[in-house]
């Protein structure tokens, strides 16, 4: 197994004195080249789960393996992507890349090349030169994923990528993230509360919800796989089948007793 959650708890401690347990007993084994959605209501605890496999906070309980290593904290074998960028805006694009290759003391002349690898990955080629305030949101979470793909980490984290992106931006970068996963063969935790994306994006879906969140589903997926395979495309989200496995989807996230899923 690539990633291996056993029986996460995570608790927070709450301002009017103990804890709130957010996550009980989360048990995810996911494969190399996986691409698991994780779907939920807001607040039943996707983003928790998804930054303690970061190592932004550290479990309560249980463990959390990247093949057999144990995860302690954040590390390059794990990149990460979120919702709105965190890009450094006295910086170009192409020094954004390359930022954590200068950290770790990469000379200049390769951390330049594989920066324009990455771009070139997520279809900015030649835009390394761009400032941050000349591109537009959707070329901004294509440098935040250049930025996460630069390093080659084992496992891309990524939390809501393309919710703060309009309709049509957004789909075309489900599309980049199909690509891009089918060419790096990466291991990918994506986030997101949108039935549509779960269905087209993944290989594997994960439903969290209740208080504390559990898994409520955990099921393969085809629907995206075929979108790349037969060339489909977008067009797959209006087939029968699609409608078919959104409906169930739905279903399910209601049984759960969550009130609230964007479609
Ligand atoms: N550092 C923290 N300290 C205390 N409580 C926290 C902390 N991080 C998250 N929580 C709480 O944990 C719960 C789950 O939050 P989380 O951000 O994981 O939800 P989510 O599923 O990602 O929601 P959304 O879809 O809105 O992003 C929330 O009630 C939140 O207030
Ligand atoms: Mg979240």
């Amino acid at each position: 197994m690539k990633l291996t959650i056993f029986r996460l708890d995570v608790r927070f401690p709450v301002p009017q004195g103990g804890e709130a347990t957010i996550l009980k007993d989360i048990d995810l084994a996911v494969g190399a080249g996986e691409l698991v959605v994780l779907l939920g209501a807001s607040g039943c605890g996707k983003s928790t789960l998804l930054n303690a496999v970061a190592g932004f906070n550290p479990p309560t309980g249980g463990e959390i393996w990247v093949d057999r290593r144990r995860v302690e904290g954040p590390g390059i074998d794990r990149g990460v992507v979120l919702q709105t960028d965190a890009l450094y805006p006295w910086l170009n694009a192409r020094d954004n890349v390359a930022f954590g290759l200068r950290l770790r003391g990469v000379s200049r002349r390769e951390r330049e090349l594989r920066a324009e690898e990455a771009l070139a990955l997520v279809g900015l080629d030649g835009k390394g030169d761009h400032a941050v305030w000349q591109l537009s949101g959707g070329m901004r979470q294509r440098v935040s994923l250049a930025r996460a793909l630069v390093a080659d980490p084992e496992i891309l984290l990524m939390d809501e990528p393309l919710g703060a992106l309009d309709a049509l931006t957004r789909e075309q970068m489900q599309d980049l993230v199909l690509n891009v996963w089918k060419r790096t063969g990466k291991t990918i935790l994506f986030v997101t509360h949108s039935l549509d994306e779960a269905l087209y994006l993944g290989t594997r879906i994960v439903v969290l919800a209740g208080r504390p969140g559990r898994i409520v589903l955990d099921e393969a997926s085809t629907l995206g796989r075929r979108a790349l395979d037969e060339g489909l495309g977008g067009r797959i989200k209006s087939s029968a089948d699609f409608a078919e496995a959104r409906e169930k989807l739905r279903g399910i996230i209601f049984a759960g007793g969550e009130t609230r899923a964007a479609a």
